[in-house]
Formats: C-alpha cells, structure tokens, sequence
C-alpha cells in the first residue's frame, strides 16, 4: 500500500526548527568518499532514501558505510569494483557523481544513465566530454556505460563548460582531486554545495581553490585520506519552511540555518511583506497580515541566482497573495508539474512554456493530489496547510527523498499533517 500525506491546513503556524543536512552536498560528498583510503566521518547527513541508495552504491563497490542518527561513516578501503548495475543507478540522479569518484579511485567504471525526478530531459552529455578531456575514453553500448583511461590515470585538463552546470562541475572536480597533474573548471557551476563538496575534499587532502567562483583549479595528489566533515544544513528545505509560513501564516525560528547561502530566495521573499531576521546560522521570520505578490518576475538562474529548486513552493505561497506574480523557468524544461495539483486546489495559475502567472487568490481549499516531483510535492505540502479542509497528497515518496520526517516538521509547528 503506497503512503499518502494528509494534511488539515488553515491554521496558523509558529515554533523552532532545526533545519536538515543538505541532500544535494550530501549525496556527492558520499560519492567522494570512495576516493579517500580511510575513514570518513559525515555528520548532519540527513537519513533520506536518496542517502540510502547512495549507501547501497557504497556496498556495492565493496566500501563499508553505517548509520547513527545523522552520521554516517564510510570506510572505502576495501574498494574493489567499479560497476554499478542499473537498477541502482535508475534510483536517483546523483548516482552519475560516483562516475567521477570511481574514475579517481579505480581508474574505470561502469555505469548506466541515471535516474531522478523526471524535470524534462536530463542528459549527461557535459559530464561525459569533460571526462573524455582528461583522458577518459567513454563508449556505450546496450544502455552501459563503459569508461576506460588508456594511460592509467586521468590527465589534468582545462575544461570549459557550456553551462554551469552542478553535476558535471562536482563530477570533473571528483575526477582531478587523484588525477595527473592540474584541472582548470572553467564557467563551472557556484552553488554552495560545490564548495561544501570541494571543503570535504580539501578535509581528505585534495588541493582546490576558486570554488564558489566560475574558475576552479584542482592540483591532482597520489592519495587521499579519511576526515570528520560536518554537511551544510539545506537550503532549499530551509526555503521550503519559509514558504509554509508565509502561506499558512505565522512565525518561525529556524535553526541550524546557511542564512547567506540561502539570501537569493530570502531577498525574493521579503518582497512578499514577511520580516525575516537572518542571522548567521539561525532565522527569525514572522508573516506579514496579508501576502504580497512579487512585482517583478521570479526568474531561476545558477547560484547566486534565484534557485530552481525553490520555485515550486515559493509559488506555492505566492497563490494565496494580493497580486500577480510571474515565474520564469530557466533551469529545467518542465519544472511545472505541480501547477495541475495546485490549480485543482483552487490556484490560478497559467503556465505558457517556461513562464507561469500566479495570480493570487483569497483561499486554497484542500482537495486529492498527487506529487510528481520531489520540490513539487513540497509546495503540495505548503499549498495544503494554508488550504481550508483535507488535502490527501500521494506520490509521497518523491517527498521522501529530500525531507527528512516532513509530518514531524509540521507538527512541531503546530500543524496538522499525518502519513496514513
Ligand atoms: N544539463 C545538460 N547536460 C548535462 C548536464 C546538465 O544539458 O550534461 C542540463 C540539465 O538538463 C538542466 C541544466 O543543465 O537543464 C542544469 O542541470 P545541472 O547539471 O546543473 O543539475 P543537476 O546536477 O542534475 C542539481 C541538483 C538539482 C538542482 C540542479 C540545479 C543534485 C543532486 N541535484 O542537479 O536538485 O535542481 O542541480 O540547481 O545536486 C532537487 O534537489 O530536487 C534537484 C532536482
């Protein structure tokens, strides 16, 4: 029987949150792990199911991983294959990270294309021709993935990417921390993740600097070792949580926050008439009477730009404000699967290709939804606690593999949500 989410919204909310570990740093810094012959220590890892298949890839290539509450050790020195089979590729998209680790680590790898939320098409192109730069040759067939080095080891390389792309950015980094010489990552990706997975690195022994700017240089090494690292706290669950008080209305102290790495969605969201208080690793934020709509159009861009990974539930909010707001998708094609959801909620918003308009209306009223996508069916969530009545949202392990007990965060601010 598949779980659902119910949720009896209208209420106000208020009280302290510790916010999560950050998947997304989470994840590629497992995967980097594997490079470091010892043991890694990660605390603030959140327990998702994303984190678990990437523990299972762990098992799989012969390293040992193990959980206590939010920490998780690693120890990959018994590493001793390179293949991961397709089902657990299929599981998510952030398997492609281990590419990299496993052409550091092994000098090969066998891989297939990765899965994840379906946001239109994801290929994996820039990742590939980045690696074939540093002397990686890549051929594939039946569906695989094959990824030898001629010369035994991956060469230093300058590459330019044709877009800033996340993933292909921590993959070339992963490949250079053990490879032959130095790595120049040009136009290369700045989201705070990146750094946390460059600091982790730097933790082992790698030599990287510019990271969180568009240049990074890595000066390959013979070896890395274990370390204790700490994983940033989330910004984008963060984002999530300010938007649920924004709609539902009321006030919250978030803790354990990355409030400067969190600032492109915060100045975006102060325009709807919330007071948010950032401190350095805490947030006070109370709501405004009545929410505003954003004047000028919500625009997704690479960090430090407007993430897209917090459109979904900043819309969400934005349908119950005065006004009209406009977004502009500029990260993903098909990033609005949760407009349908929200429409049948009683939004009004209309998506014409990478733009939708939300013009906001008095009340939300609870209906059966499903979430299509992981952020998607976080803005379900925050649709349903400012809507009158009952929401049922199902599909709800999308939301599984970015929250960390969601229901458990509702309630403790003093919300109504259940999984049945
Ligand atoms: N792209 C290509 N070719 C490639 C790689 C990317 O065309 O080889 C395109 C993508 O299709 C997309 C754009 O470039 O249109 C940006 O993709 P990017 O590679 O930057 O994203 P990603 O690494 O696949 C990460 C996050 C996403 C987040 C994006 C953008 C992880 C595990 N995932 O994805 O997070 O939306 O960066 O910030 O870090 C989520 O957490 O819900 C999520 C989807």
């Amino acid at each position: 029987m598949m779980q659902k989410l119910i949720v009896t919204g209208g209420k106000r909310l208020e009280g302290e949150l510790v916010l999560q570990g950050s998947k997304n740093s989470a994840l590629p810094i497992m995967a980097a792990a594997l490079l470091a012959e010892g043991e890694c220590v990660l605390k603030n890892c959140p327990r998702l199911t994303d984190v678990y298949s990437a523990s299972r890839i762990l098992g799989c290539l012969g390293c040992k991983s193990s959980f206590s509450d939010n920490t998780v050790t690693v120890d990959s020195s018994a590493a001793d294959c390179a293949v991961i089979p397709e089902e657990l590729m299929r599981e998510m998209r952030s398997s492609i990270m281990f590419m990299g680790a496993m052409l550091g680590r092994m000098k090969e790898c066998t891989i297939s294309v990765p899965g994840g939320c379906e946001l239109g098409p994801r290929p994996i192109d820039m990742h590939l021709s980045a690696v074939r730069k540093m002397g990686v040759e890549v051929s594939e067939t039946g569906g695989r993935i094959v990824c030898r080095i001629p010369s035994g080891r991956p060469k230093g390389a300058k590459i330019t990417l044709p877009f800033p792309s996340v993933g292909a950015t921590e993959n070339v980094v992963l490949c250079a921390v053990l490879a032959d010489g130095e790595t120049v990552v040009n136009n290369a990706a700045r989201e705070p993740e990146i750094c946390d997975l460059c600091g982790f690195l730097r933790a082992c022994g790698a030599d990287i600097t510019g990271d969180g700017e568009s240049r990074i240089v890595i000066r390959g090494k013979e070896h890395l070792h274990g370390c204790e690292y700490t994983i940033m706290p989330d910004r984008i669950v963060g984002a999530t949580y300010l938007s649920l008080i924004a709609a539902a209305g009321g006030e919250i102290i978030l803790k354990n926050t990355c409030s400067a790495e969190m600032e492109p969605f915060i100045s975006v969201l102060e325009q709807t008439g919330c007071s948010i208080y950032p401190a350095k690793d805490r947030i006070y934020m109370r709501s405004g009477a009545r929410l505003r709509a954003v004047s000028s159009p919500i625009r997704t861009m690479p960090h430090p730009g407007f993430p897209t990974d917090a459109q979904a539930v900043l819309m969400a909010a934005l349908s119950v404000a005065d006004g009209t707001s406009v977004f502009e998708e500029n990260i993903f094609d098909c990033r609005y699967r949760h407009t349908d959801a929200l429409i049948k909620m009683g939004a009004d918003i209309q998506v014409m290709g990478r733009i939708a308009v939300v013009k906001g209306v008095n009340r939300l009223h609870g209906a059966d939804v499903r979430a299509t996508d992981l952020r998607g069916g976080a803005a379900l969530a925050v649709a349903a606690a400012a809507a009158d009545g009952v929401t049922e949202i199902s599909g709800i392990s999308h939301i599984d593999r970015g929250y960390e007990k969601i229901e458990e965060a509702f309630r403790q601010l003093g919300g109504n949500m259940k999984r049945v």
